[in-house]
């Protein structure tokens, strides 16, 4: 039978050097709070529970991340790593597997976790340590002359000589809870920072007989926590450095993978080319042969094949259909629906519209609440005014229709299949198919008139 696995994510920390009124792991990486990052790699490893321990802001942190299932732990005062961890013990069942993490550290990826759970068992406790050029802050790995860890020293509590170990504690490890529920009771504080130390369970485990296994992680940057904003922007860009070479490595051309930006999932067919100063936010998947112009910024949209996003567009909820041309300068709003070879050009807003095949509006309207057949020419100027000042209404513009230049369409109205709008017209009443409707001042000319001339002030 497998051990049942328990995670403790520990998130009780100040964050003191954030300077900040907002919770540590609630600051966002790549769109998302550093919490619901460590919360995924998680819920990848299957495990019975996942208990958070909160403690500053925590009615925030629970707020923020209410969809997630997890028991919430609360640590009223923050005594330290080991006091942390036996704050969900109550909690754990006996049998179980207990694997620890940290709400702020999180670049931390699901096979290193499993790599360190794979080697933890009844007699061993599994410890992920880091060899680091300079060993900083962290803990320090002391092993004996069989090579053995036997225990870990905090910096603060370090000779000399510990100091210098360049194999570091990341803070992540994996313990069975019988065994961790007994260390963590017997914990005292009498250290350099009056704090329960979770770290000096290790030299209990070795008392007890239990073996020390230590795995290493894949990438330093799974283990490194955010401490302050520069730590934050640092994680960041190796965070999102990491989704662009990902994204290179399966044909995606990144004009510069330094100047990109995804904050959620991005998805892409062959041969897509997304030039510089872009950013993807939720769920975003590009066709293949898109390619997407500098400075666009692109949530929770699906681009069909072929499509070419001009420069500077912001596209928000809408279903891009192939071989569409979109900007520069356009604005599509949620609920937009554009159907395969739909030109929509600079300065048009598109909101909560769908519009079919091969339809033009190329320059400085407003479309919303609007459906819009096939083939249709919306000339330059032409706004659906679809609120009354209290309630929006629709607007039903039939296939094969044109629209001449700065036409107002007054919603709610139908124009029928076919049908011409002159220039200039306000259209209040339906337009028949087929049919040149225009609502227009006649043209005069006064032969002979003259412009008034300057009163002569002298006199
Ligand atoms: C800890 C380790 C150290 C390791 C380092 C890796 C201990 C005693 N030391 O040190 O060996 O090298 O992490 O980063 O474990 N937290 C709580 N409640 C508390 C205290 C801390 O939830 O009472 C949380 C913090 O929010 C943070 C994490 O635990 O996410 C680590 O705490 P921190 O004080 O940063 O530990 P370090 O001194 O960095
Ligand atoms: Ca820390």
């Amino acid at each position: 039978m497998p051990v049942p696995l328990e995670i403790v994510i520990l998130a009780a920390g100040l964050g003191k050097r954030m300077y900040s009124d907002t919770p540590k792991v609630l600051h966002q990486l790549a769109g998302r709070p550093l919490l619901a990052h460590v919360l995924a790699s998680a819920q990848a490893l299957q495990p019975t529970v996942v208990h958070v321990v909160y403690g500053h802001g925590g009615e925030q942190v629970r707020k923020n991340l209410a969809a997630a299932k997890v028991n919430w732990v609360q640590q009223a005062e923050q005594k330290g790593t080991g006091h942390a961890v036996a704050q969900a013990m109550p909690q754990v069942a006996d049998a179980a597997l207990v694997l620890v993490l940290y709400g702020d550290v999180p670049l931390i990826r699901t096979e290193t976790l499993q790599n360190l759970i794979a080697c933890a068992g009844d007699k061993t406790l599994a410890l992920l340590t880091a060899e680091l050029p300079d060993p900083g802050s962290y803990g320090r790995i002391i092993r004996d002359a069989a090579g053995q860890v036997s225990r870990i020293v905090e910096r603060k509590d370090a000779s000399a000589a510990e100091a210098a170990v360049r194999e570091v504690n990341t803070g992540f490890m994996a313990a069975p809870a019988i065994r961790l529920k007994k260390w963590l009771a017997a914990l005292r504080n009498n250290n350099a920072q009056g704090e329960y130390y979770l770290t000096d369970i290790i030299a209990m485990a070795v008392a007890e007989g239990v073996t020390i296994a230590t795995r290493v992680p894949q990438d330093l940057s799974e283990i490194f926590g955010v401490n302050s904003k520069q730590e934050l922007a640092q994680l960041e860009r190796i965070h999102q450095q990491q989704q662009a070479q990902q994204l290179m490595s399966q044909g995606v051309t990144l004009r510069d993978p330094a100047r990109f930006d995804v904050r959620g999932e991005l998805t892409c067919g062959r041969d897509v080319v997304i030039d510089v100063n872009v950013i993807f936010e939720g769920k975003v998947s590009l066709g293949d042969r898109v390619q997407v112009g500098p400075n666009n910024v692109i949530r929770d949209c699906s681009v069909g094949s072929d499509t070419v996003i001009h420069p500077n567009c912001v596209l928000e909820q809408a279903i891009i259909g192939a071989d569409c041309r979109i900007g520069p300068f356009a604005r599509i709003r949620p609920e937009t629906k554009l159907a395969a070879h739909v030109h929509v050009g600079n300065f048009v807003e598109v909101k909560k519209s769908e519009v079919g095949e091969g339809s033009k509006m190329n320059h400085l309207s407003y479309i919303g609440d609007t459906s819009v057949g096939r083939d249709v020419n919306i000339g330059a100027g032409t706004i659906t005014c679809n609120y009354d000042g209290a309630n929006k209404h629709r607007t039903v513009i039939g296939d094969n229709v044109f629209v001449g230049s700065n036409a107002a369409l007054v919603a709610p109205v139908t124009i029928g299949a076919g049908a011409t709008i002159g220039a200039g017209s306000v259209i209040t009443k339906a337009a028949p198919a087929g049919e040149l409707t225009l609502t227009r001042a006649p043209q005069v000319t006064k032969p002979g008139w003259k412009r008034p001339l300057k009163k002569n002030k002298d006199k």
